[in-house]
């Protein structure tokens, strides 16, 4: 049985690691994609594999996530190449489904020839946890990258998501209605460690997008297409930020950037419900 016979959704799936691998977002095997099915997604899925269900034995998750109990993620493997998902989907992605306590996983489909999930496993879990509990249910990808124009702006710009996400907002115009709440920024960490998916999934509460410091991006999306389209404005907007700097002879002084004023109409006519904390406070309204 082909992935897309088993599934429609892993074919979207698919195409959106072939995408993000064509932007060049996905050296060696940088990056990994988590998608949480639907209820129906669930139930198709045990009809399309029947008697042939294979599980696993359950794999402790080292972390609990109550809302997440007994559902069912597809995500990417370990060590995969995104530039192999669309030609050998079986070794590079897989099923797994989480216990009653939401703290361990088995294998219910996919990871041929011994692959496992990605091992930023822990950061698809709590931050899936936190993007259900705070969108009532409607957010069902994290998606995570490495393009390098926000990575570089990690070693330029200080660590902080005020900074950052102004430095964003103000070059490009379509940003501030792409990601009205800002983006959270972490510092280095360990990556795949648990210490960081507690650290991405605070921030998660707040932002749907949290740039890992030299590192990458962590996006939350309704949909593949939304989630990709976060990564992607991201990625444009640091692209613009350091393209106008370098050109700037490396000042952040330039002539002319969008206005606190400005933003904030955008906010206003398109009824965004936009980050107050990072606008500049003495502007008119
Ligand atoms: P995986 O190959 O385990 O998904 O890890 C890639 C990565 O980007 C780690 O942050
Ligand atoms: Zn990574």
């Amino acid at each position: 049985m082909t992935s897309s016979q088993l599934l429609p959704v892993v074919e979207d799936f698919v195409q959106l690691c072939t995408d993000g691998f064509l932007q060049g977002w996905h050296e060696c095997n940088g990056g990994n994609l988590s998608y949480r099915l639907r209820p129906e997604e669930v139930e198709q899925l045990r009809k399309s594999l029947g008697k042939s269900a294979t599980s696993s034995e359950w794999t402790p998750l080292g972390l609990k996530a109550d809302n997440l109990a007994g559902q069912y993620l597809i995500t990417t493997a370990a060590g995969c190449h995104f530039q192999n998902v669309a030609k050998h989907p079986l070794n590079t992605t897989g099923i797994v489904e989480l216990n009653e306590q939401g703290d361990a996983y088995r294998i219910v489909w996919g990871f041929a020839d011994g692959a496992a999930p990605t091992s930023e496993l822990p950061s698809h879990i709590l931050n899936h946890s936190v993007r259900t509990e705070v969108t009532g249910g409607k957010s069902r990808v994290i998606y995570h990258a490495h393009p390098k124009n926000t990575i570089a702006l990690t070693a330029l710009l200080p660590l902080d998501a005020r900074i950052i996400t102004r430095s964003l907002w103000k070059v490009m115009t379509e940003c501030i209605l792409v990601f009205p709440q800002g983006v959270g920024v972490l510092p280095w960490m360990m990556p795949g460690s648990i210490e960081i998916a507690r650290a991405s999934s605070k921030l998660f509460r707040i932002h749907d997008a949290v740039i890992w410091a030299h590192h990458g991006l962590f996006v939350a999306g309704d949909d593949f297409e939304s989630a990709f389209g976060l990564m992607h404005s991201i990625e444009k907007a640091a692209d613009i930020y350091l393209r106008a700097r370098s050109a700037n002879k490396g000042s952040d002084d330039f002539p002319n950037t969008i206005s606190d004023d400005d933003l904030r109409a955008i906010a206003d006519r398109f009824g965004l419900a936009v980050n107050e904390a990072f606008l500049d406070d003495n502007c008119l309204i």
